[in-house]
């Protein structure tokens, strides 16, 4: 555990963006760019990189900035200090997401410690998982983590279930007849040698029950996909926010992110599943009219075989330079 109160150098920062950059993001689209400025990292969602046919409004895109934002402070944490973010501090920059401050020395929790040894370890995972239930405790656990973030996660009754995985097979076949929703996943899914996408590795066996909708990357891609029993009775969480604008939806990443490193830390793999809340018709019939929580991603969670670790882009990639120091400021 370390406690220090020197303010972090440019380096210590880095390594902490470094860790922002294994959050999940959809497609593994990587939408995030990160500049660097005393003891203050910007973080930025990059236009370039958002889906427009299946994320138009950039929802999507922000939950991913926000689970490299929640990654970014544990790491800062983790690092020994304390940290602080706010979310959209300049009117002028609507790219820019949070201003993330390290401020002075705190020594990390138990829990700071154990959630940032899960960020290697934490991987989609889209294989059949076993058919044991999740216990109770544990999923009390990660509504707790979704709760600390400002967010709801609800476990999906068996009816709840039944629905959401009805929709989930709506959705895909409604996305799948979209104009130009297929050249999208083939832009970012497949072989060859590049740093984000998802590659052909991890994307799964068909379910042979069709009973888990697993998003289709592979239909585009040359090989026969094998078929396996998945779990037949998935245990399903829904994210939701009591809102939704944009700082919802980053909030909903932060939250998801440590719903996700939570279940790593219990043993859990975990899938998220965002079919269902990309039709706006059918994340409607997601929301709970009674608490008014608005739905932003579906997760399956269980007891999975270990899977690999997916590309990144290079850090020179994704940290802007720092803006000059303004005359005055120079020593
Ligand atoms: C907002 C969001 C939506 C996602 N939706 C799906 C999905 O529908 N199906 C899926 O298999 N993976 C989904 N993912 C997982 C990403 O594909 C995954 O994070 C990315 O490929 C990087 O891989 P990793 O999570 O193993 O690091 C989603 C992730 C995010 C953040």
């Amino acid at each position: 555990m370390m406690m220090t109160a020197i303010p972090p150098s440019r380096q210590v920062l880095t390594e902490c963006v470094r860790t922002a950059t294994a959050a999940p993001s959809l497609h593994n689209s990587q939408p995030w760019l990160f500049r660097i400025a005393g003891p203050t990292v910007e973080v930025y969602a990059d236009p370039s990189r958002r889906l427009p046919v299946l994320d138009p409004d950039g929802r999507e895109q922000l939950i991913s900035v926000g689970a490299a934002i929640f990654n970014l402070r544990l790491a800062i944490r983790q690092a020994g200090y304390r940290c602080h973010s706010t979310a959209f501090p300049d009117r002028k920059k609507p790219d820019l997401v949070a201003r993330v401050y390290a401020a002075g020395p705190a020594a990390a929790t138990p829990a700071v410690e154990a959630l940032s040894a899960a960020v290697p370890h934490r991987h989609t995972n889209r294989f059949p998982f076993a058919h044991t239930p999740v216990p109770d405790d544990v999923l009390d656990h990660l509504a707790d983590a979704a709760r600390r973030e400002g967010a709801t996660l609800t476990v999906a009754t068996a009816a709840g279930r039944d629905t959401i995985l009805r929709l989930a097979r709506e959705a895909e076949r409604w996305l799948r007849a979209r104009p130009g929703y297929r050249a999208e996943l083939a832009r970012w899914s497949g072989g060859g040698v590049r740093h984000d996408g998802v590659p052909i590795w991890a994307v799964g066996p068909w379910d042979a029950l069709e009973a888990v909708p697993m998003r289709d990357f592979a239909e585009l891609m040359p090989l026969p996909r094998p078929t396996e029993k998945f779990e037949p009775y998935p245990t399903l969480l829904v994210l939701s926010t009591d809102g939704d604008d944009r700082t919802d939806w980053a909030l909903a990443g932060q939250a998801l992110q440590r719903v996700l490193l939570t279940a790593t830390w219990q043993n859990l793999s975990t899938t998220p599943i965002s079919q269902p809340v990309e039709v706006p018709d059918l994340r409607r019939r997601l929301t709970d009219p009674a608490g008014g929580r608005i739905a932003q991603l579906v997760l399956r969670v269980g007891h999975g075989k270990a899977v690999g670790v997916t590309p990144r882009r290079r850090l020179a990639d994704v940290l802007l330079r720092s803006p000059e120091p303004a005359p005055r400021d120079r020593p």
